[in-house]
């Protein structure tokens, strides 16, 4: 059972404030009649609510872009380590049960995580074998030359792990800012893979899953629902 103003925010992506006001001026019907208090459950699997006559469908699984500030870590529980976790820091009114980011991000990366209670569609974005790519922009303690491309195009095995081949570019002139790409989440992958080079990582930020870009309007540590095109778009790669 959800309450219903933040059931209303989190369906038309409005502030809570705003859903109250709808209930106060009588628009919100719950089964057939008009909700009275703020306070009032429903329930997703079988209550039929509706703003202005319009059926709001409740959404089983929601799919969060959040930018990922730095100093937070990608995991549901940062008690062992008492540190801040990308579920501690949605607001209030998107937090629910089972939410877990989808892939994780170093405690320094910045940029796109999705945060979602659906484990199928994260299973399936994550699984290598389903090409969904990732890309980054990575800030380097010196350049990189062609012979990385080709190396990074070829696969890059650090240790034991043998990464699939992987997109290099360069962002700008001076060749020490890049932009790479990647369908694998490997811990410190990117990182580990320049390292191999003698070449550090000085900032990295995820701007892309699949087909879905970061949203620019999103300042660190804020985020917001995506609706069902976005969600589709994360599964294919279909670039710019
Ligand atoms: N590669 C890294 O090294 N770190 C990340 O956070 C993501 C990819």
């Amino acid at each position: 059972m959800e309450r219903i103003d933040k059931v209303i925010s989190r369906e038309l992506n409005i502030g809570r404030s705003e859903a109250k006001t709808l209930i106060k001026q009588g628009r919100v019907v719950l089964n057939g009649l008009p909700v009275k208090s703020f306070n009032d459950k429903l329930d997703e699997e079988k209550d039929i609510l509706s703003v202005d006559g319009r059926e709001i469908k409740l959404r089983k699984l929601v799919y969060i872009m959040m930018n990922k500030p730095k100093g937070v870590i990608s995991s549901t529980d940062g008690r062992k380590t008492a540190e801040k976790t990308v579920i501690d820091i949605l607001p209030e009114e998107m937090k629910r049960k089972n939410l877990f980011p989808a892939g994780r991000l170093d405690k320094n990366t910045t940029g796109f995580v999705l945060i979602t209670d659906d484990g199928e569609f994260a299973h399936r974005i994550l699984s290598p074998k389903n090409h969904v790519e990732k890309e980054y922009i990575a800030n380097l303690d010196k350049p990189f030359d062609d012979e990385l491309i080709g190396a990074f195009a070829q696969g890059v095995t650090i240790g034991e792990d043998e990464c699939l081949p992987a997109g290099l570019e360069a962002v700008n002139g001076d060749h020490k800012t890049a932009r790479v790409t990647i369908r694998q989440g490997m811990y410190h992958q990117i990182k580990r893979m320049f390292k191999k080079f003698s070449i550090e990582v000085l900032e990295l930020k995820r701007i892309r899953m699949g087909g879905l870009y970061l949203d620019e309007a999103l300042a660190p540590g804020e985020c917001r629902y995506l609706d069902e095109s976005e969600v589709d778009s994360i599964n294919q790669n279909n670039l710019r």
